[in-house]
């Protein structure tokens, strides 16, 4: 059967590859360590759940506004601001249906058939997708992993061209967990400001960062505003992923049109869970850091393990929850020729799961969440080890 075009220009995430095979070994009763999802294996917190159910008793399940409740959207540019110094006004501000859709939405309004899209590499699988669906180009950018998959503002002057239209940049990054440097990230909104480009900065992860490192947004550059575009997400920060909660933080032109698409779509955000967002943002927060200080345990105990591997290599990840080692040492050994093969064969000898680069523009990488157990990081560390050893 012949479907539109533009969902032919889209494939499922390649990240779900991996999670499916997972799924059928575990279906046969074998024991596989899963380093694939990417989140939080805790519970969400109980003032948050307590707030998602006191909502349904009190009748809180129908429509609201289109882009999401005052009191929510007035709590988000608030937390914004007394973390990170931004200034929004509530019109400055779309609730939607997660991070992925804040995303999705960002670029439907933003992006014209045939734009440049720059999403430098390694990148989150979706960013490649959403520009194809919207038929714009993404133009993949290269870092270096010498610069620890860093972008410049010089590195994305050189790639400017007429057509560029947006630059999308994820940091704390999802796979490699690379964090910009603060003064660096100024550079690129002052670069895009100059240029006139729009920088689409995903915030998903940026509670997530390690060695005492302070959370930082782009949109603390309050002067950058015209050009800046953050994209927030709940999800990782209060182990919500299930609830949806992501919102848009723009000029109020953008906002009015991401609007307009959700009043023809999704409507408003599950009326449930804005009010569970709610408390997640208002409410106490110490379970954010109980949660950061266990992933730092696990970063250092993963890092150890995985530069004990000979052959295998990773750069420090600053933020987020995964490592991004190179295992390119394996490649002509044993049958394996990439990292797709390389995880095929994890999987299927020794039961570990980890997501091949290829699914994130990288050939010589994997990606590990070590958002899971203590337990389950050494075991699979063991089994990985011990599978590299036999290559
Ligand atoms: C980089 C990045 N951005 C955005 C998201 C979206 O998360 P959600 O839609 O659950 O808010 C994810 C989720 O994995 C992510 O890794």
């Amino acid at each position: 059967m012949k479907l539109a075009t533009r969902i032919s220009r889209i494939s499922v995430s390649k990240t779900m590859a991996v999670m499916e095979a997972a799924i059928k070994l575990r279906e046969q009763g074998i024991d596989v360590v899963d380093f694939g999802p990417g989140e939080p294996d805790f519970p969400t917190p109980d003032n948050v759940k307590q707030a998602g159910i006191r909502a349904i008793q009190e009748n809180f399940t129908k429509y609201t506004a289109i882009g999401g409740i005052k009191e929510l959207k007035k709590a988000i540019v608030e937390k914004h601001s007394r973390d990170f110094g931004s200034k929004y006004d509530i019109s400055e501000c779309v609730v939607n249906f997660g991070g992925k859709h804040a995303l999705f939405n960002v670029f439907a309004a933003v992006a014209d058939e045939g734009d440049d899209v720059i999403i430098p590499t390694p990148y989150w699988v979706t960013f490649g997708d959403i520009a194809r669906y919207v038929n714009a180009n993404p133009i993949f950018l290269d870092t270096k992993e010498a610069d620890g998959f860093r972008l410049t503002a010089d590195l994305l002057a050189r790639s400017l061209t007429p057509r560029t239209r947006m630059v999308v940049v994820n940091s704390p990054n999802n796979p490699s967990g690379a964090v910009l440097d603060n003064e660096e990230f100024g550079r690129i909104a002052k670069l895009c400001r100059d240029r006139d480009i729009f920088l689409l900065s995903d915030e998903c992860y940026s509670h997530f960062l390690y060695d005492g490192r302070k959370p930082f947004s782009v949109a603390s550059f309050t002067d950058l505003k015209s050009h800046i575009i953050i994209a927030g997400s709940i999800s990782k920060t209060y182990a919500m992923t299930g609830w949806r909660i992501g919102y848009v933080l723009a000029l109020p032109e953008i906002i009015g049109g991401i609007v307009k698409l959700q009043s023809h779509s999704t409507s408003n955000p599950t009326s449930i869970s804005q009010k569970a967002a709610l408390e997640a943002l208002t409410g106490p927060q110490e379970s954010v850091g109980i949660m950061l200080a266990e992933y730092a345990k696990r970063r250092k105990f993963v890092l150890e393990r995985l530069r004990a591997i000979p052959g295998v290599k990773c750069a420090e990840p600053g933020g987020a929850f995964y490592a991004y080692p190179n295992i390119s040492a394996a490649f002509g050994r044993g049958g394996v020729k990439d990292s797709v093969d390389f995880s095929a064969k994890l999987l299927e000898k020794v039961h570990v799961a980890v997501t091949p680069g290829e699914a994130f523009g990288t050939s010589d990488h994997v990606r590990m969440s070590y958002a899971t157990s203590m337990e389950q990081l050494d075991k699979g560390l063991k089994r990985m080890h011990e599978f590299m050893a036999g290559l």
